[in-house]
């Protein structure tokens, strides 16, 4: 708390909590982008956020990224409560990129942190429709698909838009449809223009924008100042309760109030 004040950290985040209307917003100090000492303490952050709203009995979906897993890493095994019947899930399926960054592992490390169960979603993130629409009469599949649909409590990542369609290895045809329809920031398979609006959505298993709407708590999390146009793009979609970032992308975000 001394270190906060000191920083002005504590400023920082109660004008983007009174700006965007957020019930939380913890600003870890640092640059994420260029110190992975701060991302690690933002991966810290986002655990204590998650620990601090979870019940015992919760199921929380988690997205995939370099900062959940992050957060994963960080996750400490509670003293006062146990999670024993707490369910983790991925929010979506996988992404084509490497394993640790995959929304099925970070659950699974997040729950054996905590010592609660977690369920894998096995389908690639981005679908064909005839593959969606078959994969999803399965019944294996259709079964976790609602368990994750009915999460209390979403985590995510938030990424800038044209970086996220090179990371998924989109074709050239979507990269500009992307593009030209103003995207700045990509989070859970969307893609945000500045102002908050979809304008893009990948045909994936898992969260649906009405789930997200109808979640209970939702908890953002990034950092870096390249970040921080992404990061005020999902702020105006107006779903986020907590929010869990750093100095390098709260400074630049406040410039924008
Ligand atoms: O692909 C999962 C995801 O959470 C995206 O929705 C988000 O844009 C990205 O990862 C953030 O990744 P990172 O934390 O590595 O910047």
């Amino acid at each position: 708390p001394l270190a906060k004040s000191l920083f002005g950290l504590e400023d920082l985040e109660e004008r983007i909590r009174l700006s965007y209307g957020l019930k939380k917003v913890i600003v870890v100090p640092g640059d994420c982008e260029v110190s992975p000492f701060t991302k690690r303490e933002l991966g810290r952050a986002g655990a204590r956020a998650l620990l601090g709203v979870m019940r015992a009995d919760d199921t929380v979906a988690v997205t995939g990224g370099s900062t959940l897993s992050e957060l994963a890493e960080q996750m400490t095994t509670p003293l006062s409560v146990s999670y024993r019947d707490a369910l983790i899930v991925p929010a979506r399926g996988g992404l084509g990129e490497s394993v640790e960054f995959q929304a099925n592992t970070i659950a699974s490390t997040v729950a054996k942190r905590i010592g609660a169960h977690y369920r894998l979603l096995h389908v690639p993130d981005l679908l064909s429709e005839e593959a969606f629409l078959s994969l999803a009469h399965e019944p294996n599949i259709s079964e976790i698909v609602q368990i994750i649909r009915r999460s209390r409590i979403i985590v995510h990542g938030i990424g800038d838009a044209l970086e996220m369609t090179r990371r998924r290895r989109l074709d050239e045809e979507t990269i500009t449809k992307i593009k030209n329809a103003g995207a700045v920031a990509e989070s859970f398979g969307h893609y945000f223009n500045e102002q908050g609006e979809v304008v893009h959505s990948m045909l994936t298993m898992g969260l649906r924008l009405e789930d997200i709407v109808r979640t209970e708590i939702v908890i953002g999390i990034a950092g870096g100042k390249r970040k921080a146009k992404a990061i005020h793009a999902v702020l105006r979609f107006g779903q986020e309760d907590i929010l869990v970032i750093d100095e390098a992308a709260a400074a630049e975000i406040v410039k924008q109030i």
